[in-house]
């Protein structure tokens, strides 16, 4: 896909990956509408498009609220003129022992994570088929191929988008849509709170920066990639757990133990 001139929904446009991530689009000559919550980082993204030449509009919006999907939806199609890829970057994440995890916060967790892109996906997928061409790109992870212990939620979420993304692209063939999964290892972002910071250090997890994350999911778009995994060695263990489970259990034994004490705790 040729990025120019193409009109872009990207959700998660604030901050990390999709900040980088509307940067990138832009220099390509893509017209993107940005959502998130918190206006001021948005509108700075916004900003920062428009004063290179491109054009971006920042939506302020919930996508975990029928009404902020909405608005991404109206506000995006009104100020682009229609939509041709929709990229479902926002995210969030819970790191802890699952036996106290705060059931409000794994709510929030799986809609953002795979409700919300499944329901803003229903909504721009009539027009791409009316058009017959679009794409949606789903930003799923590592972690939704490999559960890791104490990312019980976050891993679920992110199983479950590349379920529907695969489902989703198998629906679709012949339409002229396509569906992208692109799954980053661990990336050096807010997502990450000072705890998981400190855990990928003790254990040694390699992390890469949102800009360069940024460039490869262009790259996997430009080339109408169905999956990306990013890194040589987490492809191999996926593929890994995939074919034999209790190997990569007992490999990831030592690491589950390092990492147990810098989850939150249990407490009840
Ligand atoms: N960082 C990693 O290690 C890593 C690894 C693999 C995959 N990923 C995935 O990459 C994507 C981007 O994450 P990131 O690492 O760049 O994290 P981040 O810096 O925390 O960015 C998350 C983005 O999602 C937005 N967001 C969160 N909840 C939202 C909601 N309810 N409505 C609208 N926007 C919302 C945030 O903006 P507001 O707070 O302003 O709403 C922010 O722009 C996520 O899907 C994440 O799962 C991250």
């Amino acid at each position: 896909m040729q990025l120019r001139d193409q009109r872009i929904l990207l959700t998660g446009a604030s901050s990390g990956i999709g900040r980088e991530l509307a940067l990138e689009l832009a220099r390509r000559g893509a017209r993107i509408a940005l959502v998130a919550r918190r206006s001021e980082p948005l509108q700075a993204v916004a900003g920062e498009i428009t004063a290179m030449g491109g054009t971006a509009v920042a939506v302020v919006a919930d996508v975990t609220t029928s009404e902020g999907r909405a608005a991404c939806i109206a506000q995006s199609t009104r100020a682009l003129g229609g939509l041709d890829v929709l990229i479902n970057g926002a995210g969030t994440s819970d790191f802890a022992h699952f036996a106290c995890a705060d059931p409000v916060q794994l709510e929030q967790i799986i809609k953002t994570n795979l409700l919300a892109p499944m329901l803003l996906a229903r909504e721009v997928l009539p027009q791409m088929i009316r058009q017959k061409s679009g794409r949606i790109v789903n930003i799923g992870s590592i972690f939704g191929s490999i559960g890791f212990a104490y990312f019980a939620a976050y891993s679920s979420t992110k199983f479950g988008l590349r379920g529907f993304s695969e489902a989703l692209r198998r629906e679709l063939h012949g339409t002229g849509v396509g569906v992208t999964y692109a799954a980053p290892r661990a990336v050096k972002t807010a997502l990450n709170s000072p705890s998981v910071l400190q855990m990928a250090d003790a254990v040694g997890m390699k992390m890469d920066e949102p800009v360069h994350i940024a460039a490869w999911i262009v790259r996997a778009i430009e080339k109408d990639r169905k999956d990306a995994y990013y890194g040589a060695a987490e492809r191999f263990f996926v593929k890994l757990n995939g074919l034999f489970p209790r190997l990569v259990d007992r490999g990831l034994d030592k690491q589950n133990r390092a990492m147990r004490d810098f989850a939150q705790p249990t407490s009840r």
